[in-house]
Formats: C-alpha cells, sequence, structure tokens
C-alpha cells in the first residue's frame, strides 16, 4: 500500500511522521473520509471544501491549493490501483516544540492521504437493521469545539464509542449541549414520521451524505424537515436511518429498547438505500 505524504508516495512501513507533530501532540489538525465507486471519486469536489472550511476555522493553511489536492487524493487512487475505496485525508499541523502554540510549529503542515478498504458495520445490520442506544456522552457544545469541524479532535465520539462499546453496542445517540438528538458518534441521524423526514440541524457535522440523502428526498417528493428533535420522537418514529460516508446509509430499528416502527427496515429506508446506491454510480470526479 502506497501512503502519500507531503509530497511523495511511501510504502505504509515508511509512512511516519515526527513526535513532534501537533497532530499527534494535541489533535491539532483536519481530516475528511471520502469514498470512492468504480473509480469515481463521489461527493469529492464537498469533501474537499469541508477539509478547507475545518482547516480556515482552526486558522491551518493547508499547503496545497483545493485543486492540487483533488488531484493528490486521486492520485493515490491510481498508485493503489484502487476502483472502490474509502480515502482519508488528513492535515496536522506539523511539527514544533512542546507547547499548545501552533506558532511553535515552524514546519510546513503535514498532507497524508491514506486510500484503504473499509468495513464499518457488519453485512447483516445493512439488511435486518441495528440496534443503538443513546449514550451519556454529550456532543461537545458548539461554543467549545464546534461538531461541525471535522478536527483531529474527536475523542468527544471515541468517548461515547467506548460508552456504548461496554453496553454491548456500536454505534450510539449523542445528545447536543441542551438534551436534543444531535447525531451518532460517527454519522448523522434520520427519523420518518407520517412520510415526512426530519433530521436534526444543531449540534451536528453537516453529513455530505446527509446533504445527499435529503436532496434524493426531495426528488422523491418526500418533504425533509431539519429542526431540533427530542429523544421521545426517535423512540416514535416509524423508521430511522443512519447515513455517512463509511456507513452510507444504515436502517435502524431498536433504540434504548425502543422499538421503531415495525421492527423492520422501512419501506422510505429502502427507497434511500436504492437511490444513493444509483447516486454514487452517477457522479464524481474520474480517476
Ligand atoms: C460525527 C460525524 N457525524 C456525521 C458523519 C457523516 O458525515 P459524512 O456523511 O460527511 O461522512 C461523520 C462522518 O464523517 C461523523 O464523523
Amino acid at each position: 500500500m502506497k501512503i502519500y505524504l507531503d509530497g511523495k508516495f511511501v510504502e505504509k512501513q515508511d509512512a511516519k511522521i515526527s513526535v513532534f507533530d501537533h497532530g499527534l501532540l494535541y489533535g491539532d489538525g483536519a481530516f475528511e473520509g471520502i469514498r470512492s465507486y468504480d473509480s469515481l471519486i463521489f461527493k469529492c469536489e464537498e469533501h474537499v471544501d469541508r477539509l478547507y472550511e475545518t482547516a480556515d476555522a482552526i486558522e491551518l493553511t493547508i499547503p496545497l491549493s483545493k485543486e492540487e489536492m483533488t488531484q493528490k487524493i486521486a492520485d493515490t487512487l491510481k498508485e493503489n490501483n484502487l476502483t472502490d475505496a474509502y480515502i482519508r485525508v488528513i492535515v496536522t499541523r506539523g511539527t514544533g516544540d512542546l507547547g499548545l502554540d501552533p506558532k511553535k510549529c515552524q514546519g510546513k503542515p503535514s498532507v497524508i492521504i491514506i486510500a484503504d478498504k473499509i468495513v464499518l458495520y457488519p453485512q447483516e445490520f445493512y439488511s435486518n437493521g441495528m440496534e443503538i442506544i443513546t449514550v451519556k456522552t454529550r456532543r461537545n457544545h458548539p461554543e467549545a469545539l464546534h461538531p461541525k469541524l471535522k478536527t483531529l479532535n474527536y475523542l468527544n465520539n471515541i468517548l461515547a464509542k467506548i460508552e456504548a462499546g461496554k453496553e454491548g453496542y456500536i454505534e450510539a445517540i449523542m445528545l447536543d449541549h441542551e438534551g436534543y438528538v444531535a447525531e451518532c458518534t460517527g454519522d448523522n441521524i434520520f427519523l420518518i414520521k407520517d412520510g415526512n423526514m426530519l433530521t436534526p440541524n444543531r449540534g451536528i457535522l453537516l453529513g455530505i451524505t446527509r446533504n445527499t440523502v435529503m436532496g434524493i428526498a426531495k426528488e422523491e417528493g418526500i418533504s425533509t424537515e431539519e429542526r431540533l428533535i427530542k429523544l421521545d420522537e426517535v423512540y416514535s418514529a416509524d423508521e430511522c436511518f443512519l447515513t455517512g460516508t463509511a456507513a452510507e446509509i444504515i436502517p435502524v430499528v431498536k433504540v434504548d429498547g425502543h422499538v421503531i416502527g415495525t421492527g423492520k427496515p422501512g419501506e422510505v429506508t429502502k427507497k434511500m438505500i436504492t437511490q444513493f446506491k444509483e447516486a454514487t454510480a452517477k457522479a464524481g470526479v474520474k480517476y
């Protein structure tokens, strides 16, 4: 496996960065998770834009233009002969002396691109639906570290994942600072109630899959609403599903022991899965 590291392709075992990199020392950096399907990079522009927005928000200058970044992503996929892959782009603050101040990093930020396969959830969850719980760990307060930023500081989500794991679950709902449903540890959440599609609009990562699904819903004439959602509304929803680049669309059939709808993946969910698959096959940056 060849990894893109600061302008060069290196073998996996040689893809190393300094222990003084502030990405490692402080989680100071930004990242993206992108997918390619049949040699098309899905929603590439949106992912690259979000990476640069996160970098901008943390005052990190990526040493490549957006066009160069897109080219490097494509080159990494070609270098590894991958037609269907998961791509991880990481930009760290770079190396510097100890101490939080990013000004200590004299060198340039490091750019790393990994292209690999990813399997997130067992296939059975896609066909039969997944059971999840709500965890106590709250999603970051937007005024502390905004959840819309995809920074290397993912401990908020990791703690929630650990909490869920201890209860025997692999995914969990995180509430926001006021107790409204925010999102799952690595996915956005959607509900279907009386034919309408609902999804939270606060304290979340503005998922690119979330956006794609809302676009599909609009095309299908399904009304979509982005608003604050209470946990009770999840329990009484007709359908529930999660979205994410890695997970794609995954049905949820039980939340905190409450059966959602019929306890099987719902019709709207199934339609979204089919349409999403079509969307991934149709468009993207060719490499
Ligand atoms: C916390 C969180 N929410 C939602 C998502 C889904 O976002 P996307 O569809 O852009 O992958 C992710 C994955 O990147 C995530 O980490």
